[in-house]
């Protein structure tokens, strides 16, 4: 996706509340050279992580290049070239039930300086992003979280979780089927292009994922660094089907002492088909002279239990709530998804930052498409033709999913709930039926939540298997 990061105002608002404690809030020019390796270093420091090296730094600058990078500035510090906060944001697709994807807003590089804490920089610059991804023209905001307690107030909610799946390898006896392609060793160099084709299957069929930049495959096949030892460290297979099809890629380490077993651990296994799922993780369970497998940031639904005579040999650990989601327009993020069951069901929003504040109609047919009526009289259509990308369109109710197709044997019914809890539930990841027993919701009339249990069911538990 072609994006030019200056096309988006900067937010007036973010301006003011920052130059009201005398800082200036920064649009940064991608040819700034110098202003880019000062930011980096303020974002390295802000995550704790070491100064980048050269090659670190180019791939940096390289991927922030194509974002919208803000920073902070604060002219009386010693080093007033180095910001005292940072933000980093792009838009990109969210992958959602059925197969589809909805325009998101990709919020990350949150940091504010340990001298400049708890004034208000963080709030001025998350308030300035979803102004930013309104701008922008996205349906929902969204980041990855280092604390779960700082995002809500902003109305983000969890809605995609992780895991680390840890295997004992002594126990891991395969019963699962054979598959019938095969696994080849490759170079993380002439995987890249074929990685890229193979994340954007997987990322297609799984809600919660979202779709890759060139920078994250980089950084996950070693390409950013390639001399760095955690680089150098890296193996690489892929997975080709029956038909010499590359479906699937891994990329694996393995830590260990002289002469003692290791663990073999990695961070990316995509797989476009279950055939090539399955074939790889068979194969990172059977390398010799192993004690375990372990796996970062999988599916809290990994098959894995089920093709293993001893379930047992699996652990999920670390289950965190991994993505986190903010709709902005609710119109047409409810009509970029697909619905579990038919349905009516009326949602009355409160949104105190007022992005999705009202009453809302939602009518699912029984193919899962939608058809969704705002409080401003915006009406949306799930489009029966592209399966992905900026296929939405807004228009009057069609008649395939209007109110007289929508199914009329289900009494309207509905759900009072802020939009912290919309988010929660968009993806399906959540039942709203736990946030009624909760109390964070409410029906307005009975059985309403098991309706909407099943409507926003997703046919695949969601998952986001990167940080970013
Ligand atoms: C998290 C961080 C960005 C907060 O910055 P900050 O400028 O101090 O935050 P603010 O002063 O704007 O605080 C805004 C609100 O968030 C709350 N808050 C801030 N950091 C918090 C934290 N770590 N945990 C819980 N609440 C937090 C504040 O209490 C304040 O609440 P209120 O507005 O409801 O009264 C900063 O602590 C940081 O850089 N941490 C390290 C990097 C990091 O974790 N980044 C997040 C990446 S996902």
């Amino acid at each position: 996706m072609s994006f030019d990061p200056s096309g988006v105002p900067v937010d007036p608002a973010a301006s003011a509340a920052l130059a009201r404690k005398g800082l200036d809030y920064r649009l940064l020019d991608p040819a700034d050279r110098e202003a880019f390796e000062a930011w980096i270093e303020a974002d390295h420091r802000g995550f704790h992580h070491a100064r980048p090296r050269a090659a670190g730094i180019e791939h940096e600058v390289r991927v922030m290049s194509e974002r919208r990078v803000h920073g902070v500035y604060d002219t009386t510090a010693a080093d007033p070239a180095i910001p005292v906060a940072t933000v980093s944001s792009w838009p990109t697709g969210l992958s959602v039930p059925g197969g589809r994807s909805v325009d998101g807003w990709a919020v990350s590089s949150v940091t504010v300086s340990p001298t400049h804490r708890r004034r208000g920089i963080a709030r001025a610059l998350m308030e300035g992003e979803l102004a930013n991804a309104r701008n922008a023209g996205a349906a929902v905001a969204m980041l990855t979280v280092t604390e779960a307690t700082i995002y809500g107030r902003y109305g983000y909610a969890p809605a995609a979780s992780s895991a680390t799946v840890e295997v004992d390898r002594g126990r891991s006896h395969w019963i699962g089927p054979e598959a019938p392609g095969r696994v080849h060793f490759v170079e993380p160099a002439g995987l890249r292009e074929v990685a890229a084709a193979i994340s954007r299957r997987a990322v297609a069929r799984t809600p919660g994922e979202i779709d890759r930049w060139s920078g994250v495959l980089d950084r996950m096949l070693g390409l950013a660094d390639p001399e760095s030892d955690a680089a150098r460290a890296l193996r690489a297979v892929r997975y080709d089907d029956e038909h010499g099809q590359p479906q699937g890629f891994a990329v694996y380490r393995i830590t260990r002492e002289p002469n003692h077993p290791g663990w073999l651990e990695f961070d990316a296994l995509a797989a476009a088909t279950d055939d090539a799922e399955r074939e790889l993780w068979r194969f990172l369970l059977e390398v010799d002279f192993v004690t375990g497998v372990r796996g970062y940031l999988r599916s809290v639904d990994e098959p894995l239990p089920w093709l293993l005579e001893d379930r047992r040999a699996v652990a999920f650990r670390d289950v965190v709530d991994h993505l986190w989601i903010r709709i902005v327009d609710p119109v047409a993020a409810l009509a970029a998804r697909r619905y579990g069951a038919a349905g009516e069901l009326v949602l009355e929003i409160d949104d105190p930052l007022g992005y999705a504040a009202g009453r809302y109609t939602l009518l699912a047919a029984a193919d899962g498409r939608a058809h969704v009526h705002g409080p401003g009289g915006d009406d949306e259509t799930t489009d029966a033709e592209a399966p992905r990308g900026r296929e939405r369109s807004r228009r009057a109710a069609s008649d395939d999913v209007s109110p007289r197709a929508a199914s009329r044997a289900t009494a309207p019914r509905g759900l009072r709930l802020g939009a912290r809890e919309l988010a929660a539930i968009y993806l399906g990841g959540v039942r709203p039926s736990a946030l009624l027993r909760a109390s964070r919701i409410a029906e307005l009339s009975p059985g309403s939540a098991e309706l909407a249990d099943r409507m926003f069911a997703s046919e695949r538990t969601p998952h986001l298997s990167i940080w970013f």
